[in-house]
């Protein structure tokens, strides 16, 4: 069995954060995304992957974080795709790399509880052509949806329906085995010209494949929006231990459920987990709250923050507002100025957002 990990794309719902580097590599509690996922992948058994990305600036970025694999132990080839012309689509460009093996693909932005060892295991010993897995979630109208019949096998898959046949959406994994290239090359793209992954899988139905509905249980967060990606930091700084690699000076308090990396410092501050402090980053007169996630190399100097995400290399330093719920990226510097007039002076990409008081 391959792994197929999707990190194409545009990340349009994520601008401005990734014009400049790639949504799959934005740090969640700290490790990028596409890393979790690789270790997922790898858990299951899987050591033969392959990495569906784009052709700019971010496709290189992945190429050069995640290297040859030798870190997982596992084999990883890169896949070129041209345009991200839809996930039926990185199936087809994938099709040399995949041969004749039956694969995993998973969506190189998402981010799933438990793993998926036990749904490979699952797919490996039935006679099933596909497994898709479902969740329930609360707003389906969203998602690619599934409506299944009442002996629970699958009748049709809507992408995105005003009104649902169901709560259960697509989780960005599935399992194929090799005539999912068929489908692929039956199918026509889509009203927004994509070949969508929901078509190949009708196509399967129709024709008379089985495709087997795993239903999950777990959380499973899809980080397409700047929301989603906080919400994935929260779930996974939930099962965050104490560990302090870092130095902690002795006029600082911090809590239990704490992760201080690798030459961290936190100088006369307070850090209330779960939070995570990364690798040469240093805490300075300052709080950080519940549910924060501080990368490498990042200064933090009489602040407060919670509930938040702050990217490599960035500095806050003298602010008297609690910052909250926001996801900071990387190089941003957010201080006071002492140059008149009084006023807020801003430098800030393309669609930024920002809460003033
Ligand atoms: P999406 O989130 O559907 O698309 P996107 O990443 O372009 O984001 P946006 O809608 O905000 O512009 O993609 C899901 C995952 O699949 C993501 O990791 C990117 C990847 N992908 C490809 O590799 N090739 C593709 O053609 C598409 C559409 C997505």
């Amino acid at each position: 069995m391959k792994g197929l990990i999707l990190s194409g794309g545009k990340g349009s719902r994520l601008y401005p954060l990734t014009f400049t580097s790639a949504k799959q590599l934005i740090p969640v509690a700290n490790k990028p995304i596409l890393f979790r996922v690789i270790e997922a992948v790898k858990e299951a058994g899987i050591n033969e992957i392959g990495i569906v990305v784009g052709v700019g600036s971010n496709a290189r970025q992945i190429r050069e974080a995640v290297g040859r694999g030798g870190r997982w132990d596992v084999e990883i080839t890169f896949i070129e795709q041209a345009e991200p012309l839809g996930l039926a689509h990185a199936v087809k460009t994938a099709e040399d790399f995949l041969g004749d093996d039956p694969f995993v693909m998973f969506l190189g932005d998402n981010v799933i509880e438990g793993g998926i060892s036990k749904l490979i295991g699952e797919f490996a010993h039935n006679e099933w052509n596909s497994q898709i897995v479902l969740t329930r979630i609360p707003n389906p109208q969203q998602y690619g949806v599934a409506d299944l019949a009442d002996d629970g096998t699958i009748r049709r898959l809507v992408e995105k329906p005003k009104v649902p046949p169901s709560d259960l959406a697509l989780v960005g994994i599935y399992m194929f085995d090799k005539n999912i290239h068929k489908a692929t090359h039956a199918i026509k793209p889509s009203w927004r010209g994509e070949l969508e992954i929901t078509d190949a899988i009708q196509w399967l139905i129709d024709n008379g494949y089985g495709v087997h509905p795993y239903v999950h249980r777990g959380w499973w967060i899809d980080t397409g929006q700047p929301g989603d990606m906080l919400e994935a930091n929260d779930l996974v700084l939930e099962e965050l231990d104490y560990t302090i690699e870092g130095y902690i000076d002795r006029d600082s308090q911090v809590g239990r459920r704490v992760k201080v990396e690798r030459g961290a410092e936190v100088i006369n501050s307070v850090i209330r987990g779960p939070a995570i402090i990364g690798e040469n980053t240093r805490i300075i007169n300052s709080y950080v709250g519940p549910f924060t996630a501080i990368y490498h190399n990042v200064t933090l100097e009489n602040a407060e923050i919670e509930h938040s995400m702050v990217l490599e290399h960035s500095t806050i330093r003298d602010i008297e507002a609690r910052i909250q719920d926001s996801l900071i990226g990387r190089n941003v510097t957010i201080e006071r100025s002492p140059i008149k007039p009084k006023s807020l002076k801003f430098t800030l990409g393309d669609n930024s957002q920002l809460g003033i008081l």
